[in-house]
């Protein structure tokens, strides 16, 4: 099966997401669709599976225009899209979830089903248990769920949109594994949108490189780096390193902390935090970094132990409390916990102005609109959060820091985004460890966390590992560190 689309366009308001894309898919490859935040992948790729309608525009699938609506009818013509966070229903095993979701097309049948999902087990080196529930499956397991689904139900084409944001990368070598067998040995067409280089090297045949709404260029793999991120941007970039400040006195201070939550305690804390400090923490999803960094900025409470901001003690304070004393928290999840949907920029600049009893709507438009310029945000102010594209969310959320706060608190600030903007993103950050502030970020980008930090703290199960001289720090070591392996110290 061969697709072919033409001159797609697609506008929202002012912004031409989509600006006369042609491209042809061939079977047996794994294309990547590569290209900074707001550059209209994700657009396309849900014109492609029938999430969104064109403005206008054809799909031809072997030579017939498509005229399907809807993603069912783009699964009846064999094409399939995972979604970024698939399967929110929890209280569903694995097994139940893959027979539901089947749909109509044909009968649920548990013994059938129990059989594909072993195939597919034994085929991919999946490790889907029919029996887990759903809640308890890892982002990775139910991408492998959502991919087993989309084959069960015949797919020709898999779409793929940023599938390696939170997934660890042995989960990653899984997943491309299995992607390399359905695109040789199955003929299907993958198409892996991604704004990781690295990602689209290692797997893809080919590559399209979108630009604000246009694509503008294709290239046959391999190629260079350079050679994708000058189509991606216009030019190449630099690697800037971070200048060298003063430290001042401290400004976090954690004296015996103890915490827990339900699947992990952390003992003993002993930590200070200095003014203009970054500290990255290294370690996989799930070992207490998160749960620590919610402590520091008072959305965790302490079981024992005290925990200092600017040498106010406010181990029994909220989040409030912590605020006040000028600590911002910026979660990962960017609309789930930082931006809210449903709610405009505007209305978010007023949830952060100083708190009056009656806001000062003209004000907070006009502030919103001034850092709209001054962040370069893809946006108005009176759009709808949900309606940015992710860069263009996390802009708006760099946008909403105070000016001179004492501690920041970030979870993977620059998950999900491009090379651009996550340099971007650190000229932020860097920007306001000069005045003094005090940074915390969590990261699973190891080379972000040697790049920026000064001190970094591996947690491995609920343990700190300290490493306070980062200037010989191998990215390799740093692995074995976050595996665990903490005797080569
Ligand atoms: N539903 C929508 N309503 C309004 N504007 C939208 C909508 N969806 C996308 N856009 C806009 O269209 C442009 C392209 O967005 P799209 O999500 O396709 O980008 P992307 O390349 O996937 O970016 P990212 O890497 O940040 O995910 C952006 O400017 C975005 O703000
Ligand atoms: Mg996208």
């Amino acid at each position: 099966m061969n697709i072919e689309l033409r001159h797609i366009h697609k506008r929202f308001g002012p912004v031409h997401a989509n600006n006369d894309i042609s491209i042809m898919l061939n079977e047996g490859r794994i294309i990547g669709v590569l290209g900074e935040n707001g550059a209209g992948k994700s657009t396309l790729m849900k014109i492609l599976s029938g999430y969104q309608p064109a403005d206008s525009g054809e799909i031809v699938i072997d030579g017939q225009t498509a005229s399907f609506t809807g993603p069912r009818g783009a699964l009846t013509q064999g094409i399939g899209m995972l979604q970024q966070d698939p399967l929110d229903v929890g209280a569903f095993t694995v097994l139940e979830n893959f027979t539901f979701r089947l749909d109509s097309l044909f009968l649920p049948n548990r013994r059938v089903a129990k059989q594909q999902l072993r195939a597919a087990n034994a085929r991919f080196g999946f490790a889907l248990d029919p029996e887990a529930l759903i809640s308890s499956l890892s982002i990775a397991q139910r991408q492998q769920l959502e991919i087993v689904r989309l084959l069960s139900l015949g797919v020709k084409v898999l779409i793929l949109d940023e599938p390696t944001t939170g997934i660890s990368a042995e989960q990653k070598v899984a997943l491309f594994d299995a992607l390399r067998h359905l695109a040789r040995e199955d003929n299907l067409i993958v198409l892996l949108v991604s704004h990781k280089l690295e990602d689209v090297i290692e797997l893809c045949d080919e590559v399209f490189v979108l630009r604000a709404g246009q694509m503008v260029g294709r290239r046959a793999m391999p190629t260079t780096p350079a050679d994708l991120v000058t189509m991606m941007f216009g030019q190449a970039l630099e690697v800037k390193q971070p200048e060298a400040v003063s430290l001042g006195s401290p400004v976090l201070q954690l004296a015996g902390a103890a915490m827990h939550d339900s699947r992990l305690s952390i003992a003993d804390i002993n930590l200070e935090i200095l003014a203009g400090e970054v500290i990255g923490l290294a370690g996989l999803e799930g070992s207490g970094q998160e749960m620590f960094m919610r402590a520091c900025a008072g959305l965790h409470p302490l079981d024992a132990g005290s925990i200092q901001v600017d040498q106010r003690a406010l181990s029994r304070h909220n989040y409030r409390a912590f605020m006040d004393a000028g600590v911002f928290f910026g979660a990962a999840g960017r609309v789930e916990e930082g931006l809210i949907a449903g709610l405009t920029l505007a209305e978010h600049m007023a949830l952060v102005m100083d708190r009056r009893p009656v806001v000062d709507w003209p004000r907070a438009r006009s502030k919103m609109d001034t850092q709209i310029t001054q962040y370069n945000i893809r946006g108005r102010s009176s759009d709808f959060i949900e309606q940015l594209s992710g860069g263009n969310q996390q802009r708006v959320l760099m946008a909403l820091l105070p000016e001179a706060p004492a501690l920041l608190v970030l979870e993977q600030p620059t998950r999900g985004l491009d090379v651009e903007s996550a340099q971007w993103v650190w000229t932020q950050i860097l920007a306001r460890r000069r005045t003094g502030t005090a940074v915390v970020f969590s990261s699973s980008d190891l080379e972000e966390i040697v790049a920026y930090s000064d001190r970094i703290i591996v947690f491995y199960a609920g343990r700190l590992h300290e490493i306070s001289d980062t200037s010989q720090l191998t990215i390799d070591a740093l692995g074995h560190f976050i595996g665990g392996e903490f005797s080569a110290t």
